[in-house]
C-alpha cells in the first residue's frame, strides 16, 4: 500500500538510488510515482500517473545527495499526475504512506488560514501542516505536525533549509539501513538497496533525523532515544526475475525450495519447547489473516484438528477484529501474513492479545510489525516474495502450519513428510501441459468455479482467489457439497468447473459434483493425485493426475498446480500477472 524512500549519500546520485528503489518497491502500489531531490538548497520534483517507469525521462535530470520517492495505491484520489506524491509547500516535500483519517478537518482548518490545495489525496494535507508550522526548525515543525495527525503515516520529509530527510513512522511500516555511504529510508526491508548491511526499526510515533553521517532517532516530543541496529544477511533467495518471463512463475518454481528452508527455519530459529507448551495447552486455536494468508489457515484448520484433536476456527482479521470472542491465556491465536504488516491482521490479533490469548505469528517477514506483537514467531523462509499475487509464500505459511500441528506427534515424520510433498512439487513443475489446457479453458470461460471437499475445499478457495486477481476471470471457490445449494444455477456451457479430489475418503461424492455439472452442460477440469479417480473421469473431464501425495499433503501439490493454471491464463489474456491492477502486496491501510 504505497512505498516510500529516501536515500542520503555522502557522494554520489540520490536521485538514481531512489527511482532504482521505486522500481523495487513497485509490488507495493503502481497507481503513480512520484520523486524529489535536493540539490544545494533547491528541492525539484517529479511526478506521474502510472507506473514508476512513466518517470524517465525527466527523473534522469533530478541530482542531489539527498532525494525521496514514492509509488502510490491510490485510497483518496484517482491516480493522476496531481495526485501523485510527493506533495510540496514552501520549503518541504513529503512522501506518505497510510492514510490520514482526519484530514477533512485539518483541510477545513488550514484552508480556513488561507491555504490552498491542489490535490485530491489524504496525504496534501501534512506538507501544509509541517509548512505552517515551520520556524526556521523543521525537526519541531514534524514534530508538530505529526501530533495533529490521526490515522496511519510513514513519512520522508525534505527541507530546502536542510540536508538530509526527516522520517516519521507511525503504524506504516518504515525501516532505516546503513551502508557505508549513508542511509537508506524505505518501507520494506526487501526494497533496500544490496549495499545496506544493517537496519533500524524504528517504534511507533519515533521521528527521525536521517543525514549522511548519522540517525538520530527521537520520541513523538523530541526526546532522543535509542533504537537497535541489527545486522541484515543476503537474501538466500536470488533477486530479479532468473531468466523467467515474470515474477510468478519464479516464484512458483520456488516452492519447493521455500518448503525446505522453512523446516530448517523451524529447527533452527523456533523456539519448540515454548511452542509446544502453547500447542499442547491450548483448548481452542484460532488462526486469522487476509487474503491468501487466510485461506493457508483454513487448509491449516484440518491440520490442528486432525492431529491436536482441538477445536480451530480460521476468521478473516478484517472480520475478526470487530467481534472479538471471549480469549483466555488457553486460547492460542496464529497470525499468518506473509509481509507481517497487513494493517487489519495486527490490529485483530494485538487487541486479543491485549485480552490475554497467546498470539504466534507465521510470517515471511523478520523485523516485521507482527514479530513485534507476538509471543513467538514461527518463520516461513519464502525469501523475498515480489510478485504480488502470493505463491511460494502460501506453499511455505502450508508447511509452517503443518509443523507446528505435528507438535502434539511427531516432529521428525513432520520433516520426512514435507520434503515428499516438497519433491512432489519438483516433480509436477516438470511438465506444464496439463496446466495449460485447463488455462486455455479458463480464459475463454464466463466464470470459473473450484470446488472441493475438506482439505481440497481450503485449495478451491485458494485457487480461485489466485486465478481472479491475476487473469480478472470471475471466479468462485466453492465447497462441492454446497453446489447444489446455489452455485448450480450459474453452470452453463459457458462455465467451467474445476473439481479438487485427492481424499480417497471423499472422493466419491466429489464425483457426483462432477456428474451433476456434466449433466448442466457446464464443462469440468479433475485435479486429483488418485489414479482411479483420473480414470474413471477421464472420458467427460479434462483430468490433471498429478504426483502420487498423501491426502493430507496433497495441498502442496494441487495448490501449485492451480497456481500453475492462473498464471497460464492471466498471459493468455494478456495480463500482467505481477501487477494485477487495483491490488498491492502489503496492505498497511484498513
Ligand atoms: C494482499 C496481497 C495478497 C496477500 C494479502 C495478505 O491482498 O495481494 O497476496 O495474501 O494481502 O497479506 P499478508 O502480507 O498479510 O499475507
Amino acid at each position: 500500500m504505497c512505498g516510500i524512500i529516501g536515500v542520503v549519500r555522502k557522494s554520489g546520485n540520490a536521485a538514481e538510488e531512489v527511482f532504482q528503489g521505486l522500481l523495487r518497491l513497485e509490488y507495493r502500489g503502481y497507481d503513480s510515482a512520484g520523486m524529489s531531490a535536493l540539490d544545494g538548497g533547491k528541492i525539484c520534483t517529479v511526478k506521474r500517473g502510472g507506473r514508476v517507469s512513466n518517470l524517465m525521462p525527466e527523473a534522469e535530470r533530478l541530482k542531489g545527495s539527498t532525494a525521496i520517492g514514492h509509488t502510490r495505491w491510490a485510497t483518496h484520489g484517482e491516480p493522476n499526475d496531481t495526485n501523485a506524491h510527493p506533495h510540496c509547500s514552501g520549503k518541504f516535500s513529503v512522501v506518505h504512506n497510510g492514510i490520514i483519517e482526519n484530514y477533512r478537518q485539518l483541510k477545513e482548518e488550514l484552508s480556513d488560514g488561507g491555504a490552498t490545495f491542489a490535490s485530491d489525496t489524504d496525504s496534501e494535507v501534512i506538507v501544509k501542516l509541517i509548512d505552517f508550522y515551520y520556524k526556521g526548525d523543521a525537526l519541531k515543525a514534524v514534530a508538530r505536525a505529526a501530533a495533529r495527525l490521526q490515522g496511519s503515516f510513514a513519512l520522508g520529509v525534505l527541507c530546502a533549509d536542510r540536508e538530509g530527510i526527516i522520517a516519521v513512522k507511525y503504524k506504516s511500516p518504515a525501516v532505516v539501513g546503513f551502508d557505508g555511504n549513508g542511509a537508506v529510508l524505505c518501507s520494506d526491508i526487501p526494497a533496500l538497496p544490496a549495499s545496506v548491511t544493517s537496519v533500524c526499526v524504528p517504534e511507533d510515533g519515533d521521528i527521525a533525523e536521517i543525514t549522511a553521517e548519522t540517525v538520530t532517532f527521537y520520541d513523538s516530543k523530541l526526546t532522543p532515544v535509542n533504537r537497535v541496529r541489527r545486522p541484515i544477511f543476503p537474501e538466500q533467495f536470488t533477486l530479479g526475475q532468473g531468466g523467467y518471463p515474470h515474477y510468478m512463475i519464479k516464484e512458483i518454481h520456488e516452492a519447493e525450495r521455500t518448503v525446505a528452508e522453512t523446516c530448517g527455519g523451524f529447527f533452527r530459529n523456533v523456539d519448540v519447547k515454548r511452542l509446544t507448551e502453547y500447542v499442547r495447552g491450548a483448548d481452542r486455536i484460532i488462526i486469522t489473516g487476509c487474503g491468501t494468508a487466510y485461506n493457508a489457515g483454513l487448509a491449516a484448520k484440518s491440520y490442528f484438528t486432525e492431529k491436536c484433536g482441538v477445536f480451530c476456527q480460521v476468521e478473516i482479521a478484517s472480520e475478526l477484529r470487530y467481534s472479538p470472542p471471549k480469549v483466555t491465556p488457553a486460547t492460542l491465536v496464529i497470525a499468518v501474513t506473509q509481509s507481517g504488516e497487513t494493517a487489519d491482521t495486527i490490529e485483530a490479533v494485538s487487541a486479543l492479545k491485549r485480552a490475554g490469548a497467546r498470539v504466534v505469528a507465521v510470517t515471511n517477514c523478520g523485523y516485521s510489525q507482527i514479530t513485534r506483537v507476538a509471543h513467538l514467531v514461527v518463520p516461513v523462509c519464502a525469501g523475498a516474495e515480489v510478485c504480488v499475487a502470493a505463491t511460494k509464500s502460501y506453499i511455505g505459511q502450508l508447511a509452517a502450519l503443518y509443523l507446528m500441528a505435528k507438535l502434539t506427534e511427531d516432529l521428525f515424520t513432520a520433516q520426512e513428510e514435507l520434503t515428499l510433498a516438497g519433491a512432489g512439487i519438483g516433480e509436477l513443475l516438470k511438465s506444464e501441459a496439463n496446466a495449460e489446457e485447463i488455462a486455455r479453458q479458463c480464459a475463454k470461460s464466463s466464470a470459473v468455479f473450484f470446488l472441493g471437499r475438506g482439505l481440497d475445499y481450503a485449495v478451491a478457495v485458494e485457487a480461485s482467489l489466485k486465478l481472479k486477481e491475476v487473469s480478472y476471470v470471475f471466479s468462485d471457490g466453492y465447497p462441492a457439497g454446497e453446489l447444489k445449494h446455489g452455485t448450480l444455477a450459474l453452470i452453463d456451457e459457458n462455465t467451467l468447473s474445476v473439481v479438487v479430489i485427492c481424499n480417497p475418503a471423499l472422493a466419491e461424492k466429489c464425483c457426483n459434483a462432477v456428474s451433476q455439472i456434466i449433466s448442466r452442460r457446464g464443462k469440468v477440469a479433475v485435479i486429483t493425485c488418485l489414479a482411479d479417480v483420473a480414470e474413471k473421469l477421464k472420458a467427460s473431464a479434462a483430468v490433471w493426475l498429478l504426483p502420487q501425495c498423501s491426502a493430507v499433503l496433497s495441498p502442496f501439490v494441487s495448490a501449485v498446480a492451480l497456481q500453475l493454471v492462473a498464471y497460464k491464463t492471466a498471459v493468455l489474456l494478456g495480463r500482467d500477472p505481477d501487477k494485477p491492477r487495483n491490488l498491492a502486496k502489503s496492505v498497511t491501510v484498513e
